[in-house]
């Protein structure tokens, strides 16, 4: 498929899964069915790479290219690794894809958290709000994207603030309820503590919760006691297709 206005083609990027799919960048939809591939093991550089390729060449697709990486993402340039090849670190990940892309299509990368804020904020759960937004995602560990008034402050990485002498995602994160098959009455206690931190730090307008554990918010939410108000996440599985395509859009003034 060709380039079209309007249009961009999102890539999720995980330790497990690589998703794409191209986004309608002015409603935030799918405009193609997303297609999944496991992550290769090892997830070196040229192994995802090459995933990234076959994705855009099985949709024909030449154009905008946006992809999240579980990483701090500085200039195009992966500064960390998280559940990814630690090979990644300080390299030019940005570069890496458009050349796998075969040099049409400019690929712009940024962290899976900040692209789930920026969805969030353009079409779910935070659309609209003015102010301090934060999304937190509860998965492996904990991703964070930080928005004022829609825009965002890129590589928070919340998830790895202290907490009692501990890496918070190592406390709270949702992989961390299933490993110790903890109810999410007991779970949320911690998310509780985690969040009442970044709270005091913040005082934001809106929190937003994403990850795999927000489809269950209605078990958890409701049991969070804090001044701001909590929204689960509405863009799902989606979220970071949709916001890698999105931050591509925006950044090419789109
Ligand atoms: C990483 C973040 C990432 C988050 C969610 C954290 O461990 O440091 O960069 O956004 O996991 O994948």
């Amino acid at each position: 498929m060709g380039e079209e206005s309007g249009q961009a083609f999102g890539i999720d990027i995980g330790g497990t899964g690589i998703k794409g799919a191209i986004v309608d960048t002015n409603t935030g939809r799918l405009v193609t069915e997303r297609k999944r591939i496991l992550t290769p093991q090892p997830s070196t550089p040229d192994a995802v790479a090459g995933v990234v390729a076959q994705m855009l060449s099985a949709a024909d697709w030449q154009g905008l290219v946006g992809a999240t990486f579980p990483a701090v993402i500085k200039h195009g340039v992966a500064l960390s690794a998280a559940n990814v090849d630690k090979t990644w670190i300080g390299t030019d990940v940005d570069a890496c894809f458009t050349r796998a892309a075969g040099g049409a299509n400019d690929v712009i990368v940024l962290n899976d958290a900040d692209a789930a804020g920026i969805a969030e904020a353009r079409f779910g759960a935070a659309k609209g709000v003015a102010g301090v937004v934060i999304l937190l995602t509860f998965g492996t560990g904990i991703g964070s994207a930080l928005l004022v008034d829609g825009t965002l402050v890129p590589n928070t990485e919340l998830g790895h603030l202290e907490l009692n002498g501990h890496d918070a995602e190592s406390r709270a994160a949702a992989s961390v309820r299933d490993e110790h098959r903890m109810s999410y009455k007991k779970w949320s206690e911690r998310v509780q503590e985690y969040m009442s931190h970044v709270e005091r730090l913040f005082t934001p307008d809106l929190f937003v919760v994403g990850g795999g554990v927000s489809k269950a918010a209605a078990k958890w939410v409701p049991l969070l006691r804090l001044n701001t108000p909590v929204k689960p996440a509405e863009l799902l599985n989606d979220a970071g297709i949709v916001g890698a395509a999105m931050a591509a859009a925006e950044r090419r003034g789109e």
